[in-house]
């Protein structure tokens, strides 16, 4: 997938107030169906023919100015590509490419299996030390996806019986998490602590979750992670954090940082696909929980193993971001500098969004740049949390200072133009 997150739309609750929900809201990420009264059934009992329906589905996506389109990219188009999720540019570095192709040589194309049969290689193994050491936690899993290492722990430790809340921006992996494990929702406004203690006293007892990021992919702010941690201390909660935007472009991120790595109620989920430049996701924290992952979590235990080129890919990457904390620190000058040059407050993370006055405005100066040589991504809904469209630009570590310049240059005259 393209990595834009799709982001449920928030179903905030005011005041703080608690209102717990039998499931997750209704969505409206299937941009177009809910408008498609006519198609979804008829009148006389007949069943309308999928042509029918898939054909306006897409007019009215159309109609929207939703359509969203594959462009297949090619190995070097020569572009500034600023639209990704490398980060740290390590992708594409040569001891991590030397890293996975020797592997996939070793051990093959894939894993062979799932974890619990014989698809747990030993460079697993050695990934999951790896991870845990630098993360400071005490155990880590490996997962063929971020998506999945979300699914699984949701879904390995809530049930109908159990209260999860979460911040309203968290990501559609979440968000789907806690419709397929079907637990008491409340979903709280973004980063509100009061709203999170609020719904935890509101149902003493309960076995609750608490959903984070660290760094929220579209609004690129912070999560009070230390105060999150003490609410849910308070009311015997466990924490989990999201720090697929957090690790690497905040070294070890910033549960580590928070100096809450290695707590028993706090659980952290990562992907290793986007600064750690490979493919696949992991879940770190105590090893009664790992241990609970691997015995309980479908996701997890009926999915085949990690491939090893990823295993390898994602494992040379951990230990160049450990050893090299100037690609993060390149990161935040360069995101600090854009958002400065554009008036807006710099993102926590490595991703600056640039609010757009419409879809098609966003689109048009995507394209635009596209035609000066420079990539950037686009958000638009139902990929944001707020209905706002914007240009989405990557300052990662992996182009050059020339490359950087030359790109913020066309940005700021494109996006001046059309924003
Ligand atoms: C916050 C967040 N969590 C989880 C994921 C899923 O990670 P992966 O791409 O490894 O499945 C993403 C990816 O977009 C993400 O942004």
């Amino acid at each position: 997938m393209s990595g834009l997150p799709l982001v449920e739309p928030p179903e905030p609750l005011g005041g703080g107030v608690s209102r717990p929900t039998q499931s997750p809201p209704r969505k409206t990420d299937r941009v177009g169906l809910d408008s498609l009264a006519g198609a979804r059934g008829s009148t006389d009992g007949a069943t309308p023919p999928w042509d029918d329906w898939l054909a306006e589905a897409a007019g009215a996506r159309e109609a929207a100015g939703l359509t969203r389109r594959l462009r297949p990219r090619g190995a070097d188009d020569g572009l500034v590509d600023l639209a990704g999720n490398d980060y740290l540019g390590l992708s594409r570095h040569p001891e991590v490419r030397h890293a996975a192709a020797e592997a996939a040589m070793r051990w093959g194309g894939g894993a062979g299996a799932s974890r619990l049969v014989t698809g747990t290689l030993t460079l697993h193994e050695q990934l999951e030390a790896e991870l845990a050491d630098w993360l400071g936690q005490p155990a880590a899993l490996a997962f063929s996806t971020g998506y999945h290492a979300n699914l699984s722990v949701v879904g390995a430790l809530a049930d109908r019986s159990a209260h999860v809340v979460s911040d309203a921006h968290i990501h559609a992996s979440l968000v789907d998490a806690v419709r397929l494990s079907r637990a008491q929702l409340t979903v709280v406004p973004h980063n509100d602590v009061a709203a999170v203690r609020a719904a935890l006293a509101a149902r003493p007892g309960v076995r609750s979750l608490v959903l984070a990021e660290s760094v929220y992919s579209v609004l690129g702010d912070e999560a009070p992670l230390a105060e999150l941690a003490e609410v849910c201390t308070e009311h015997g909660a466990l924490l989990v954090v999201d720090e697929a935007h957090g690790v690497g472009v905040h070294g070890p991120g910033l549960v580590h940082r928070n100096g809450l790595a290695g707590r028993s109620d706090v659980l952290v989920t990562a992907t290793l696909s986007k600064s750690l430049g490979s493919q696949g996701g992991a879940v770190l924290g105590p090893p009664a929980a790992i241990d609970h992952l691997v015995n309980t979590a479908r996701p997890f235990i009926f999915d085949t193993g990690l491939a090893p080129a990823s295993t390898a890919a994602a494992l040379a990457a951990t230990r160049i971001a450990r050893t090299r904390p100037e690609l993060a620190d390149t990161i935040r000058a360069r995101v600090a500098g854009l958002a400065s040059a554009f008036g807006i407050p710099s993102p926590a993370g490595a991703v600056l969004s640039v609010p757009m006055a419409s879809p098609e405005a966003a689109v048009a100066a995507q394209a635009d740049l596209l035609a000066e040589g420079v990539r950037v991504g686009c958000f638009r809904p139902p990929s944001v949390p707020d209905g706002v469209s914007r240009l989405r630009v990557t300052a990662g570590a992996g182009v050059t200072d020339e490359e950087w310049e030359r790109a913020v240059k066309a940005i700021d005259t494109i996006v001046g133009e059309v924003r």
